[in-house]
């Protein structure tokens, strides 16, 4: 696989197992659980106690996700000034790199920084984020991510009004013409999977929904059919 990952032709929808509810004891056996569930990419969560108010994992951690994992790694930054760690998380072997565009001042230099070290920049709105706040950088973005908990902790509750903000990113993204993935994240399940990829989603992260029972690897089947969607080309 090439270091810029390929995001899937449209029409068909990746599934993105989060490690945040995963045994971080056992952060191989679960990673090697959900791939033979035929997860397309590893999201991973880094949190700053600062932009969110919880601190999970950092570079060294990504570093060794790496040497296991055979999908790339979707490293979901939810820090303040991302701008100074990008290069960090390049190094440690991030695929995809996304930023929220509540936590960078600077949001285009910052995408440029992600995309001149050659893997995918993202942008990530919270839930009260407007859809508009997109228009002036989705021109720029290799996807999306929609927030559909409010950032911080696995485990929440999916807002519903993420159905109809969801339907306005895909709009958002429709006008430039480019197949643009839009990721959604947060509270995902099998009761709403399929309503999130009707609604645009075509990448659905899961955390609680994966490993928050005993099989992973089953659980990642069961969401990507309760997507009613075909998986993605791996290639
Ligand atoms: C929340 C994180 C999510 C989280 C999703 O701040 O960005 O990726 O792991 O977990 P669930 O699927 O449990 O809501
Ligand atoms: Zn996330």
């Amino acid at each position: 696989m090439s270091q810029r990952a390929a995001l899937g032709p449209p029409g068909t929808v990746w599934i993105a197992p989060s490690i945040l509810s995963a045994d971080f004891a056992e952060l191989a056996q679960g990673i090697a659980a959900v791939e033979r569930g035929g997860a397309d990419l590893i999201h991973i969560d880094v949190m700053d106690g600062h932009f969110v108010p919880n601190i999970t994992i950092g570079p060294p951690v990504v570093k060794a996700i790496k040497r296991v994992a055979t999908r790339p790694l979707d490293v979901h930054l939810m820090i303040e000034q991302p701008e100074r760690y990008v290069d960090d998380f390049v190094r440690a072997g991030a695929d995809m790199l996304s930023v929220h565009v509540e936590a960078s001042r600077h949001l285009h230099r910052t995408i440029a920084l992600i995309k001149s070290r050659g893997i995918r920049a993202g942008a990530v709105l919270n839930p009260s984020t407007p859809a508009a706040a997109l228009d002036e950088i989705v021109g720029d973005l290799d996807f999306v991510l929609v927030m559909s908990v409010n950032p911080g902790f696995g485990g929440q509750e999916f807002i519903p009004q993420s159905l109809d903000k969801l339907r306005r990113v895909r709009d958002v993204v429709a006008r430039t013409g480019a197949p643009i993935p839009i990721e959604v994240d947060g509270g995902i399940d099998q009761t709403n999977a399929a309503h999130v990829v009707a609604a645009g989603a075509t990448i659905l992260v899961a955390g609680h929904a994966i490993f928050g029972g005993d099989d992973p690897e089953a659980a990642t089947r069961a969401l990507r059919a309760a997507c009613g969607s075909p998986a993605g080309s791996h290639e």
